[in-house]
């Protein structure tokens, strides 16, 4: 099927009317008069070689639940019990990539990316994990993907874990509760390396650690659906210890591949492995000392939970500080197994959030924005809140804690460069969803407020690196819209729609606004900081 990717010349014409008066230009200025700089952000304000692209994951495109020796994921049967997705919603189809995806190659071709990042169905390469045979229709799969990308330029960014796990793991060990998933994981991303590493530079272990402990095993909104009061009411779980527990394993799982592809793929294959984090920035809810103190713990527990263990080989210590022993330790093996195991931190970044803190102020009644768990370790003694006195930390999107606040992705870099020493980042995700009251104001294809919200983001983004943060890259979250786990398709993040009944996808004039960013490639006013010393230690200079 063809897909149009043209704008009718009149409405490109509105297009441009709309999107000079950028809604989100006030939220630029930040008082610096800075504003014209951030509003005409260029593809020449980021280095040669720098990579732009798009990002989707399996599950939430893919469809096709059974087909081709594919077995069931932990998300195919949890999707199917009542309650656990808005409208009753499901992926069994989702957008049918596995039957469209050259449609989508093409598509993804067209908007002029350099990078295209995707994950892997776990299983459906290995539908009975460690225990059986790969799926040669599987790898057929993913070969023919990275193969279409490659011919027409297109650099495959692979997540091998994006939360879907074959379901007979998930049932025989409770998922990521038990170390001896951690060789599950091992034998997954070896099967990977080997079949799809030969073509593949571009490596995540795990998709987002952090969210995956929390909503799996804190507030149960994923499967397999744990938690305990006060963040929910699962039969089976415990909010104060197991994420904690998830997370170390999933720590060592990453640990345990990374050091695999090291020794036995890197030397010859030549890629880079990293890991993906949700990125969430916090300030200050007053001016008050202690709620700086909880900006700082907040970070540590979201952020610096992953990030540090993988960088220095421990958990955060503004986090050990307050857990006692319900917080995993790392052996002296472990620790130097972890020390230093990835090459690049990925960072998805969509809010930014106020932080009050919990320990010298009760946050259970004060305010009843707080997500739920402030005064207790795991959430760091801190209220995470996106209101202040009833008023939004910015303008709504389609989720409630995903306010547009353009300066956080400066900060969230900022802190990310300075915590880790300037280690290569990458924004593997930053992506606006509509508010559902606005679809009928904000015309469904004329998403000004997308176009606005990767503008802003992407300058204070070039802002951090001009300012020396060597970041590598930048993915739209979505191409197109997609299954989004537990609110299913009431929430859209896509450059392109997706008509829920014929599955036609159309290019809202944000995919417009992307290619024509792209494609004004006059040279880049930046140099490429260290790309070449960072990409050679793995013997791949960027070309
Ligand atoms: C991120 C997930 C991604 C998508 C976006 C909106 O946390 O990694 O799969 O759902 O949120």
């Amino acid at each position: 099927m063809k897909v149009t990717t043209m704008l009718s010349s009149s409405s490109f014409l509105l297009l441009i009317l709309l999107i000079s008066a950028n809604p989100y230009a006030r939220a630029l200025q930040g008082g610096n008069g800075i504003e014209e700089e951030l509003e005409d952000v260029k593809r020449s304000d980021f280095p040669t070689g720098f990579l732009f692209g798009v990002a989707t994951s399996s599950y939430q495109i893919e469809g096709a639940i059974l087909e081709d020796g594919k077995s069931l994921s932990n998300w195919d049967v949890f999707v199917h019990k009542n309650g656990n997705v808005n409208n009753g919603d499901t992926g069994d189809i989702a957008t049918d990539h596995y039957h469209r995806y050259l449609e989508d190659i093409e598509t993804i071709h067209s908007l002029g990316v350099d990078a295209y990042r995707f994950s892997i169905s776990w299983s459906r390469i290995l539908p009975n994990g460690k225990l059986g045979g790969v799926n040669a229709a599987g790898i057929m799969f993913y070969n023919s993907i990275i193969d279409n990308l490659l011919l027409r330029g297109i650099q495959p960014f692979v997540t091998i874990h994006h939360w879907d796990i074959p379901q007979v793991l998930s049932h025989e060990y409770g998922g990521w509760l038990n170390p001896l998933f951690q060789d599950d994981f091992v034998h997954f991303a070896e099967t990977c390396f080997k079949n799809f590493g030969d073509r593949v530079r571009y490596w995540v272990t795990i998709n987002e650690p952090n969210i995956a402990a929390d909503f799996a095993y804190e507030r149960g909104k994923h499967p397999p659906g744990h938690c305990s009061p006060p963040f929910g009411n699962c039969s089976a779980g415990n909010s104060d210890t197991e994420p904690l527990i998830a997370m170390h394993n999933m720590l060592l799982a990453h640990a345990k591949a990374s050091k695999l592809y090291r020794e036995q793929f890197q030397p010859k294959q030549g890629g880079v492995i990293g890991i993906v984090v949700h990125a969430i920035m916090y300030e200050p809810f007053t001016d008050d000392e202690h709620d700086k103190e909880a900006v700082k713990r907040a970070l540590a527990n979201n952020v610096a939970w992953a990030f540090d263990p993988l960088v220095f080989g421990d958990y955060p210590p503004e986090m050990r500080r307050y857990h006692g022993n319900e917080l995993p330790k790392f052996t002296p093996e472990e620790r130097l197994l972890i020390r230093d195991s990835i090459d690049f931190l990925g960072l998805n970044h969509y809010a930014t959030l106020y932080a009050k803190d919990c320990i010298r102020s009760s946050c259970v009644s004060s305010n009843s924005a707080c997500a739920p768990g402030g005064d207790r370790a795991i959430r760091g003694f801190v209220c995470t809140t996106a209101e202040r006195g009833g008023v939004l930390i910015g303008e709504p999107t389609g989720l409630p804690t995903f306010s547009v606040v353009p300066r956080g992705m400066e900060e969230i870099v900022d802190y990310v460069k300075n915590r880790y020493h300037n280690k290569p980042m990458l924004i593997t995700e930053n992506g606006y969803s509509t508010p559902p009251q606005q679809e009928q104001v904000d015309d469904f294809q004329l998403d000004v407020k997308r176009i606005a919200f990767h503008k802003a983001y992407l300058a204070f983004l070039a802002r951090a690196m001009r300012n020396g943060a060597d970041v590598r890259g930048y993915f739209v979250w979505t191409l197109m819209d997609d299954f989004e786990w537990s609110l299913g398709y009431d929430v859209k993040f896509g450059l392109y729609s997706v008509d829920r009944a014929t599955l036609n996808r159309t290019p809202r004039s944000s995919a417009k606004w992307y290619r024509n960013f792209l494609g004004n490639i006059s040279s880049s006013s930046m140099k490429p900081r260290t790309a070449v010393a960072f990409w050679s230690k793995v013997g791949r200079a960027e070309e």
